[in-house]
């Protein structure tokens, strides 16, 4: 865990404050303690972060410096992060403005040097990216120090779907997806291309297109051929279709693409892509193709009418799975099948719930460490996978509490490889120990 140093030096004052503003009435009634806690990062030891804990300042001002009479940086609400430049031993003073007279805390931490305490995942290995599912703003701060050093690989969790990049017909809007790209491109990334057409993901006027089938597919290709040509050569794969097989029946999902093209829909949209940028890999993506054998099959059948077309180059397996299922051989299979394919295996949207029986209601050192050994399974049993059909390992989300699984499953879980302090968890290490780091 980070080295947590507490100022705990407290100053009591009973004078009256009064506001260095007029907007924020002075705190007349609590009296002037002033105090701060200051962290330094365990992925990035030349990184701290400084947080004010002071009360009975309210309307006055408080700022921080970062060394001995240091350049002022204004207290804002909330944590500041500052980031040294080399190691070494620094004074950090917060002066909050009284009335009367400034009032001082200071504290000296050791920072040791900008290596994080363990090797970075995407350094791990050279046999496979490794990625993580972006939004657009979470590119910046703690999370982009994070990508950067991590991660090689990028897939937009929501950003690069149609709903967002084709909101009404005719008006394209990719500012969230270049922003994406760019920051890839300009990081050294792989982008993964998720997804070109999702039934979770279809815009209400493609839902309600109103013109004929063969204007509906026109639109459809116009759309494909449109977004996979904006970013050829940078965009180096895509998910053209996404989780077209329905649970239990194993059959096509009847949705509007399948409704208004026919059931050759998905042979269409791959053809579409391959026609926009021939030299972009081609995935089908879907979720429980590891464990339900009928499911499975009928994805391979998918996989295999476009393979006889030269249509796809990869299978994601998305991996929302937990620290119990599916089991390893459950998960062999889907690599087996891929691999006897030729294609290229993408293990899609890795998260490790560790409460899928709503049993806890906090983190455990035990399920913490189930999740390890859970992470340390896949990960071995991916790097196992022939290096020609070797992709990437995506993990779908940063921090725990971001991950879509809270909100999807309605109750506590810790599924993700960093904590919600953007430290690096035990789940972390098992990516890492399979590589053997
Ligand atoms: O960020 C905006 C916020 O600004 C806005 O106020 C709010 C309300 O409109 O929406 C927020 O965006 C949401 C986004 O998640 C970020 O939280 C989108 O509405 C919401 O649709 C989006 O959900 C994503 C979902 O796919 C649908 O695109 C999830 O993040 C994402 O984890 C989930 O991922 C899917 C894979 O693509 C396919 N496999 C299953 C997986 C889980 O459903």
């Amino acid at each position: 865990m980070p080295k947590r140093i507490y100022m705990l030096l407290v100053i009591l004052t009973t004078i009256f404050a009064c506001s260095k503003d007029n907007d924020t009435p002075p705190d007349t009634t609590t009296p002037i303690s002033v105090s701060f806690e200051v962290i330094v990062s365990q992925q990035n030891t030349l990184r701290v972060t400084v947080n004010n804990t002071s009360t009975g300042i309210s309307g006055l001002n408080s700022y921080w410096q970062f060394t001995k009479n240091g350049s002022v940086v204004q207290d804002e609400a909330g944590p500041e992060m500052h980031l040294y430049d080399a190691s070494g031993e620094y004074l950090i003073t917060l002066t909050v403005e009284a009335p009367d007279d400034d009032i001082q805390v200071s504290e000296t931490v050791m920072v040791i040097g900008g290596d994080s305490m363990h090797p970075a995942l995407k350094d791990a290995t050279d046999k496979f990216s490794v990625g993580m599912a972006v939004q657009s703003n979470r590119m910046g701060g703690q999370h982009g120090e994070i990508l950067v050093r991590e991660f090689n690989n990028l897939t937009a969790e929501y950003e690069m779907k149609m709903n967002i990049m084709y909101p009404s017909q005719g008006n394209y809007d990719f500012t969230a997806a270049d922003a994406i790209v760019n920051y890839g491109v300009a990081n050294n990334m792989d982008i993964h291309g998720h997804t070109l057409i999702w039934h979770n993901a279809t815009p209400d006027w493609v839902e309600n297109f109103t013109g004929t089938d063969q204007e509906f597919e026109d639109m459809i290709e116009d759309y494909i051929t449109t977004v996979v040509t904006r970013y050829a050569g940078v965009v180096r794969s895509w998910d053209v279709v996404n989780e077209a097989i329905e649970d239990g029946s194993n059959q096509l999902r009847n949705s509007v693409f399948r409704t208004r093209m026919g059931d050759d829909y998905i042979s269409k949209c791959y053809q579409f892509a391959r026609n926009a940028d021939p030299d972009v890999l081609l995935f089908y993506n879907d979720y429980n193709i590891t464990f339900d054998e009928g499911k499975q099959a009928a994805i391979f059948a998918i996989v295999d009418g476009l393979a006889s077309q030269n249509l796809i180059d990869g299978v994601g397996a998305q991996m929302h799975i937990d620290i119990y299922f599916p089991s390893s051989s459950q998960i062999q299979s889907v690599v087996d099948g891929t691999v006897a394919r030729g294609l290229k295996m993408h293990f899609a949207e890795l998260d490790v719930r560790i409460n899928p029986s709503n049993d806890i209601s906090s983190l455990t050192e035990e399920r913490e460490i189930a999740q390890q050994n859970k992470v340390r399974e896949v990960v071995e049993l991916y790097d196992a996978i022939p290096d020609a059909n070797k992709f990437a390992i995506t993990i779908w989300g940063m921090r725990d509490n971001e991950t879509w699984l809270i909100d999807f499953w309605g109750q506590p879980d810790w599924p993700l490889l960093y904590n919600s302090n953007f430290e690096a968890k035990k789940a972390h290490s098992g990516f890492l120990e399979a590589l053997n780091n």
